[in-house]
């Protein structure tokens, strides 16, 4: 079969290393893609949210399923706009339809949803411009730090934690008065929770699901978790508190009745669902959904997922995913990014990239690359993954430190304190 996968990151490098392991798939098509996963199959230059240019591409080269990567096509409908044009109507989406992204697209939507459904998440409340002073005074019976967060979709960057009841409400103004743009229209304040993180991923046809190797990741730029935040810098499964009577909790409280509920809501969703989860005191709770993998885990929960991806796929499509086989590799896998110097902030782009043929045992995917007259250089701020196997954290992580050095551009960075914390 011909698959296409949208994206151009380190998760879509990861994933088309995936699903061109596959015995079932004769072409693999990456759309717009980068230098790395130019290596599992063909890049075509078309961006993730030209639809109308994905659907005719997809109808000339007789593409059998597509895969979608990012967040971004899958909130603007790319699911539903499939299903309602005659070329592609029969082609199966590997993602939610629009409705179903929403989860991801509005926080206030999955706060409702959470409650509707009885899903253990933050106490909340949602303010706009008309109810500022509901949201002041919510504010008042909380504790600090206080977490405030824009409605909509904004990179990653629209949750704000502060220490003070004072800035809490200075930023809430602030937010409301357009920091965000239309993101920030509606704002939700909610408790904060203290623990340690941890995302849970599955893949679902609406009515089925399986479960896939949890993972951490590591979202500040600086060692132990100091610094700015940024798309992630590194990441590592399994997680140790991630015990088969944790695992049991969120499936019991947290991913059946997440399941259930978008069926019992007819919302259509057939694809990924990311669970952003904190540990609080034992006791697994939502902090965030994504409609879509995480990145950097996907770069090391594909080396534990030993089943094929395809055939998940397709059982994801003909809704018979109770009939597939999910395995995982016993092993560890961690994956350590290397950056531009200068990431989260300004940051020079272009630098060629050399010694990736000197890497030995370790996967290099590529997130933030690109071919110049034949060389490979850097082309964003997050630039490499490279994800190691070991029999434990450990050994994983020394791997992965260990070939990091082989790998040379001009102000590389990378944190050296990737799973420490476990
Ligand atoms: P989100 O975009 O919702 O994942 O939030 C970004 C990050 O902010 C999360 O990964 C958490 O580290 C933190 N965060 C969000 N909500 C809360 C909360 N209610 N309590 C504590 N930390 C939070
Ligand atoms: N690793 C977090 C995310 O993909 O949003």
């Amino acid at each position: 079969m011909k698959i296409l996968l949208l994206g151009s990151g380190g998760r879509e490098h990861a994933l088309a290393w995936k699903i061109a392991q596959s015995p079932q798939v004769d072409k693999l098509f990456i759309a717009p893609g980068n230098a790395g996963t130019g290596n599992c199959g063909e890049n075509v230059a078309i961006g993730v949210n030209d639809f109308e240019v994905i659907k005719a591409f997809v109808a000339d080269k007789k593409v059998d399923m597509v895969v979608v990567g990012p967040e971004d096509p899958l909130v603007k409908g790319i699911y539903d706009d499939f299903k309602n044009d005659e070329r592609t109507k029969n082609i199966p989406v590997i993602g939610p339809s629009k409705a179903g992204a929403v989860l991801e697209g509005s926080k206030d939507f999955a706060k409702g949803f959470m409650q509707r459904h009885n899903i253990p998440t933050a106490r909340y409340k949602t303010i706009d411009g008309n109810t500022l002073e509901e949201g002041l005074a919510f504010l008042e019976t909380l504790e600090a730090p206080y977490v405030l967060k824009a409605d909509g979709l904004c990179a990653g960057k629209g949750v704000l934690i502060l220490p003070t009841l004072e800035e809490a409400k200075k930023e809430l103004r602030e937010m409301l008065g357009g920091m965000f743009g239309n993101a920030s229209a509606q704002v939700v304040i909610e408790e904060f929770l203290s623990g340690i993180e941890c995302s849970v991923f599955v893949l679902t046809d609406g009515k089925n699901y399986k479960i896939l190797p949890e993972a951490k990741d590591y979202k500040r730029i600086g060692e132990h978790d100091t610094g700015l935040n940024t798309g992630g810098m590194g990441s590592v499964t399994p997680v140790p508190f991630a015990t088969e009577e944790w695992m049991k909790k969120v499936e019991d409280r947290i991913i059946r009745p997440t399941v259930d509920g978008l069926a019992a809501e007819g919302i259509d969703y057939k694809g990924f669902i990311f669970f952003g989860l904190i540990n609080v005191k034992g006791e697994p709770m939502v902090i965030e959904y994504n409609c879509r993998m995480g990145d950097p885990e996907t770069e090391s929960v594909m080396l534990r997922l030993k089943s094929d991806i395809v055939d998940l796929f397709d059982g994801v499509a003909k809704g018979d995913l109770d009939k597939r086989l999910i395995e995982f590799d016993e092993r560890a896998a961690v994956c350590v990014m290397l950056v531009s110097g200068g990431y989260p902030q300004e940051y020079k782009k272009g630098y060629p990239i050399t010694g990736i043929e000197n890497v030995e045992g370790s996967m290099v995917f590529h997130a933030g690359t690109a071919l110049k007259d034949e060389e490979v250089v850097t082309a964003g701020g997050r630039v490499i993954a490279l994800s190691s196997y070991g029999k434990d954290k450990a050994e994983a992580l020394a791997k992965s430190f260990e070939e990091a050095k082989k790998i040379q551009f001009t102000d590389k960075y990378f944190r050296s304190d990737i799973g420490s914390d476990l």
